[in-house]
């Protein structure tokens, strides 16, 4: 029997997110329970409908229509609000943090309604409010913010907050697709609020920009005070025209401070962004925050903005920050101390080798110009199963020479390197061959 401290977890709401903790949660809770030196349990799981058919599987007993009774309920720990919505949320929460629970909430519509009253009611009872997953999907802003960026103060916070608007945006951009033709395909993605004006027309965004202007400068600014316009009325030809002029359109949030007035100003508005600049290629339901501050300069972060895996991953951060913070024990880091830790997810991982590891190449020879060394050197490649997928031929520095370009198909890395091996030794390669890897990374 464990002597490890056992903390109970709940789920309100088992839908894009509440699936994606769960299964995210099942596949790392050995390591997480080994980093955190406790015991987690998802205890139970709350959701409106008990027959619904579910992606992710979940055993009959665990499963409540009773969110109060889940909320409430004096063996759970930490409450995960992940349910949406503002009202019932609103009398879960503070049911939850009444009780001197830790509440991990991913609702930002709900947090920039009530943040002020929320927060409150945390510090009153002794509890904890953790909200990453509620501003930029799996980007750690709010840690940034409050933590990594701690000295500055921020003039200018801006970007992409909202994935499916970006998503939409960027395909209309890339593939000349109406609107209306995309907002299928974003709804399967499980981008979408279940009230899509929340996202079409900006509001989503809204609540991001006063969530990151309340942490920047501790004010919270009336949802009413903050001009919001949002993407409905942009059409192709006005996507068409930005990019003949130079431009991509983005929606953005954006938050400015002018440090001599003190004054705060939040909006929401689709803006034209110079093709050239970094926010412009953040594309797909890709969110990314620029924050100006007076130490550190500019910072900028990308992520996966939406969706099940990308919030999971942030919801499941604010859980190992509520563990810690019930256990009292400072967050998991990596250091001498936790070494035993890091020994037992270790036993989980083991390192490649290169007769594992895959991928396409680039290849540069300099060669003897003749006939019949082509097809030598191709046939070196033939012989290590590397199989050419284009190849250029540019007349080198010397007479008689020329430099020879290769890409390979996927190809095995051991392979390749044996190959270069014995190109490098043919007597008409003049040079030692460059060889590069082609990024093929899937991120
Ligand atoms: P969702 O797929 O619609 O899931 C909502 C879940 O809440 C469902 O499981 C639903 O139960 C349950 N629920 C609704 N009313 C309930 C009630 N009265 N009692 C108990 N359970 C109830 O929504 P989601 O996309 O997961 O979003 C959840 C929250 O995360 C929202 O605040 C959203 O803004 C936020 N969020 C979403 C994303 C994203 O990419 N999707 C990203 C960041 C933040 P049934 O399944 O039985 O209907
Ligand atoms: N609907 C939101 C979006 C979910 O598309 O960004 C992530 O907050």
């Amino acid at each position: 029997m464990s002597d490890k401290p056992v903390i109970k977890i709940g789920l309100i709401g088992f839908g894009v997110v509440g699936q994606g903790v769960l299964k995210h949660f099942n596949r790392n809770r050995i390591p997480l329970e080994a980093r955190l030196g406790a015991s987690l349990v998802i205890h139970r799981v709350a959701v409106r409908d008990l027959k619904k058919k579910r992606t992710v599987q979940i055993s009959a007993t665990q499963l409540t229509d009773d969110a109060m009774a889940l909320a409430t309920d004096p063996e759970i720990d930490i409450v995960c609000e992940l349910m949406g919505g503002t009202d019932l949320a609103k009398k879960l929460t503070l049911a939850a943090l009444k009780e001197g629970k830790i509440v991990v909430s991913a609702n930002k519509a709900l947090i920039c309604e009530s943040g002020e009253e929320i927060f409150r009611a945390a510090r009153k009872n002794g509890g904890h409010f953790f909200f990453e997953a509620s501003v930029g999907g799996g980007i750690p802003i709010i840690k940034v913010i409050r933590e990594g960026l701690i000295a500055n103060r921020f003039k200018l916070i801006y970007g992409i907050l909202n994935g499916t608007c970006n998503y939409i945006l960027s395909r209309m951009d890339s593939e000349r697709l109406p609107l209306e033709d995309i907002l299928e395909e974003a709804r399967q993605l499980g981008y979408m609020e279940a009230d899509e004006s929340l996202d079409l027309d900006g509001w989503d965004t809204a609540h991001k920009a006063v969530i990151l202007a309340f942490l920047a400068h501790g004010k919270w600014m009336p949802l009413k005070d903050v001009p919001v316009t949002g993407i409905r009325h942009i059409t192709l030809e006005d996507i068409q025209w930005a990019d003949e002029l130079g431009y991509k359109i983005k929606l953005l949030g954006i938050i400015t401070r002018d440090f001599k007035t003190r004054r705060v100003f939040v909006r929401v508005r689709p803006t034209l962004i110079l093709r050239k600049k970094l926010l412009a290629g953040v594309d797909d339901a890709y969110n990314a925050v620029s924050l100006t501050g007076d130490v550190a300069g500019t910072t900028v972060l990308i992520g996966r903005g939406a969706g099940q895996d990308a919030t999971a991953s942030a919801v499941i951060s604010d859980i190992t920050d509520a563990v810690t913070a019930l256990l009292g024990v400072p967050p998991p880091k990596f250091s001498e101390a936790d070494m035993e830790s890091y020994e037992e997810i270790g036993k989980r991982s083991r390192i490649a080798s290169l007769e594992e590891a895959f991928g396409e190449f680039y290849l540069r020879l300099t060669v003897l110009d003749q006939p019949g060394v082509l097809a030598e050197l191709t046939s070196i490649m033939a012989t290590h199963c590397i199989s050419v997928a284009s190849m250029l031929q540019q007349p080198a520095k010397k007479e008689n020479t020329s430099n020879v370009v290769l890409t390979t198909h996927t190809c095995n890395e051991r392979r390749i390197q044996n190959a270069v091996h014995d190109l490098e030794a043919h007597k008409h390669v003049l040079e030692a061959p460059l060889l590069l890897h082609i990024a093929n990374f899937e991120d």
